[in-house]
């Protein structure tokens, strides 16, 4: 189970993206966008014009996480814009079998995201339609936020499921991973840690990514 870090970009500059973008890139795994409609969570990002841009500029590929209300939509086409991986949350999609098999059909990573208070036991058997469980450790729709040690369960039962499943499917913590708390989540049966505050909030993000995955492996 190799450690992945991916920095999320919510907390770079949106002015300089691509610059900051590339400060990462021989440090990191992936560079996670976190897709934001002010609808599904209260806050507004960017959206497919933005990723597109970004594909050119990123030697790294992109990890997308739409936190919209109508994933089914829109998902498809981040998968075909290029991006390496798209997941969407399974309290906003209605169709997501179909959604995930666009995604891997299109040729991404497909991921189903979990928000804190949703069970993983319900999608036990939609494992073998992805690539990566991702399981928030704080509520969606900003960056900064105190990590949820509350979760930590629920990263044990998914590592679990994921075992028992004989995948390999990746688990992704996402929200106020820090080096405080990258060891628990780690511990916890984590692989995939995204990064914002932790990383775009120090003085040398490259640095800081290699601190993240030193402490995850340790
Ligand atoms: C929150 C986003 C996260 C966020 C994490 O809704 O999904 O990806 O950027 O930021 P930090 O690491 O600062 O909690
Ligand atoms: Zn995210």
């Amino acid at each position: 189970m190799a450690v992945q870090i991916s920095p999320s970009i919510l907390s770079a500059d949106f002015a300089r993206l691509a610059e900051d973008v590339a400060r990462i890139s021989d440090a990191a795994d992936w560079v996670h966008v976190d897709v934001m409609d002010n609808h599904f969570v209260p806050n507004l990002t960017l959206g497919l014009p933005v990723v597109e841009a970004l594909l050119k500029h990123s030697a790294l590929p992109l990890d997308c996480h739409l936190m919209i209300e109508d994933p089914d939509r829109w998902a498809p086409a981040y998968a075909e814009a290029g991006a390496g991986s798209v997941t969407i949350h399974a309290e906003a999609a209605k169709a997501p079998v179909r959604t995930l098999r666009t995604i891997r059909a299109a040729g991404a990573r497909s991921g189903l995201a979990l928000n804190p208070a949703t069970a993983v036991e319900p999608y036990e058997d939609l494992l073998g339609e992805i690539d990566m469980l991702l399981l928030m450790t704080v509520e969606p729709g900003f960056g900064g936020q105190k990590f949820l040690d509350v979760v930590l369960p629920k990263v044990r039962r998914a590592r679990q499921l994921i075992r028992n499943s004989d995948s390999s499917v990746w688990l992704q913590v996402d929200g106020g991973v820090s080096d405080e708390t990258i060891e628990r989540c780690a511990e916890a049966g984590a692989d995939v840690f995204v990064a914002g505050n932790a990383v775009y909030g120090k003085d040398d993000p490259a640095e800081s990514v290699r601190a993240l995955r030193a402490a995850a492996e340790r």
